[in-house]
């Protein structure tokens, strides 16, 4: 973990944020991924005037890395331009699942230079992953 460049994934996140699409919640948001390959990939929150269309930055980054190929990660960090540091929603936990091990670190940061760090175990303990489905009965099939 301490091989992890985090100060290039904040400004990565800091610059996908300046991007993010948040005019109902005006609550920018950007994400940046850390790939096993070493590449960075970025997200921004695209919200929608039906509001429920509205995409996290969280899965626009994987979502951006998994279409240039990428589908096994070590870091994500976010970051907002406010006090408070934010945590990936549940939904946005979830998705992390499917591609970062428990034991991934998920930061959060802010234009304070404030940072606080999660294992990704922490934030979605006992989560339902792909394994499951893989090793499931089939019953039915
Ligand atoms: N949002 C994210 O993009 N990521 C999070 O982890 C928390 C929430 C966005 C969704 C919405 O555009 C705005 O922040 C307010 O919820």
């Amino acid at each position: 973990m301490s091989d992890i460049n985090w100060p290039a994934l904040q400004s990565a996140a800091q610059q996908a944020a300046a991007q993010a699409y948040a005019p109902y919640s005006q609550f920018p948001v950007g994400v940046a991924v850390l790939a096993e390959s070493g590449n960075i990939y970025t997200g921004c929150n695209v919200e929608n005037a039906s509001y429920g269309g509205t995409v996290c930055a969280e899965r626009n980054a994987i979502a951006a890395a998994v279409v240039a190929g990428e589908r096994k990660f070590r870091a994500l960090l976010v970051y907002t331009p406010q006090p408070a540091l934010t945590p990936p929603c549940g939904i946005c936990r979830q998705v992390i699942a499917e591609f970062f091990s428990p034991d991934a670190p998920v930061a959060s940061c802010n234009h304070l230079q404030q940072q606080q760090l999660w294992t990704l175990g922490e934030l979605l303990p006992a989560a339902f992953t792909p394994t499951y489905l893989a090793n499931s009965s089939k019953v039915g099939a």
